[in-house]
């Protein structure tokens, strides 16, 4: 038995459909990778991927490549940041995952192996061109790409890199990236290249290239301060909803939740709402992030606690049962972090399965 839930995630189908919509426009002639890694960025890839039109989609962990495998997807599938050994080459070969090689030791260790003959496994391959996380330097990469390519049962799809700042258009990394990336394009003209993540794709059209990887866009989030014709159409695919429990009058000089963070200085009426960090909503949310009660922002008050959040409401009509929106539709989850000291990515990634999602489709 089961009664209506007090926190739950509104995915919007619509919203999504015209997020990829606005990618395709910015990315012009570019093929499209969706980024589908951790659960669709908290969103539930399952529930997500039957209405994806993309040209690959793309996740971090092997587990996830094979949830999506058995749920049915059956189109172009990467693997971003796979630990290379035989196991693992064994099931993407098995299971047709293309698989992104980072280093010299990954690229040797395919090229040691017995690999089939027939149809070449597709790979890609990750340059270094200034983030130093993963990937070849691109200096150093000349090399591993001729032999990947000489290798007859291997087919490199194209080379990939990695913004670090392309949100932050004061940056000159990006410029200093691109310029890597280019040159390593002139020496390689036959290879696809593929670069541009959300901000890419949306600020940066020298970065467009063969392809492009979106993820945050695809969930409706601008993924930078900056905003353009196009980001402005993106629309939140979750919508994060919670319920009034109880409506409380706090008397001048009371202190509200734990440790007695914050203290009215006068007569306040508090909303005591059913979200809290167990629900992943962030514990470091200071007194004053905004909460959306009726299309009216008001300023969370004290500190969040596992399940509850308490919020000074002043004199609106606000009710038990009245639902509040934590981010999403009218409430920017961009917006919400930096009361956090957070990203939008850390935000929808890390709701909790406590949080039911409910599939809105029109
Ligand atoms: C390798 C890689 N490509 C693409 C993306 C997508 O980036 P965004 O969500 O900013 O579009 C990510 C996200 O973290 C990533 O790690």
């Amino acid at each position: 038995m089961t009664t209506d839930p007090i926190t739950w995630a509104e995915i919007s189908i619509p919203a999504l459909k015209n997020n990829l919509g606005i990618i395709r426009k910015a990315a012009g002639n570019a093929k499209i990778i969706l980024v589908l890694k951790a659960d669709a960025y908290g969103h539930g890839a399952l529930d997500l991927v039957e209405h994806l039109d993309a040209d690959a989609l793309a996740v971090a962990r092997i587990d996830e490549a094979i949830t999506l495998r058995n749920h049915g997807y059956h189109g172009r599938l990467l693997l971003l940041s796979p630990l290379i050994n035989d196991q693992l080459i064994q099931i993407s070969q098995q299971l047709k995952i293309d698989l992104v090689l980072h280093s010299q030791a990954a690229a040797n260790h395919l090229l040691s192996m017995q690999l089939p003959t027939g149809k070449p496994i597709p790979v890609w391959v990750k340059i270094d061109s200034g983030m130093h996380r993963l990937g070849i330097l691109a200096e150093q990469a000349d090399g591993v790409l001729s032999q990947l390519s000489r290798n007859p049962n291997l087919h490199v799809v194209s080379v990939m890199s990695h913004f670090a700042s392309a949100d932050d258009l004061e940056s000159n990394q990006t410029t200093e990236q691109l310029a890597k990336i280019n040159a390593l394009h002139k020496k390689h003209p036959s290879l696809d290249v593929c670069f541009a993540n959300s901000a890419g794709i949306f600020f940066h059209p020298a970065a467009h290239f063969e392809w492009i990887r979106a993820g945050l866009a695809l969930y409706g989030i601008n993924p930078s301060n900056h905003q353009n014709e196009l980001t402005q159409k993106l629309i939140p695919v979750m919508t994060l909803k919670a319920r009034v429990l109880d409506i409380k009058l706090i008397n001048a000089g009371e202190s509200v939740g734990y440790n007695a963070r914050w203290t009215a200085h006068k007569p306040t009426r508090i909303a005591v709402i059913g979200i809290g960090y167990g629900d992943g909503f962030p514990r470091h949310a200071v007194s004053g992030t905004p909460i959306l009660i009726h299309g009216v922002e008001y300023p969370l008050v004290g500190t969040v606690s596992m399940d509850l959040i308490t919020v000074n409401i002043g004199d609106a009509d606000v009710q038990v049962n009245d639902i509040a929106t934590l981010w999403g539709e009218g409430l920017s989850a961009r917006k919400v972090a930096k009361f956090a000291e957070t990203i939008a990515y850390e935000l929808t990634t890390r709701l909790s399965q406590r949080v039911k999602r409910v599939i809105i489709n029109n």
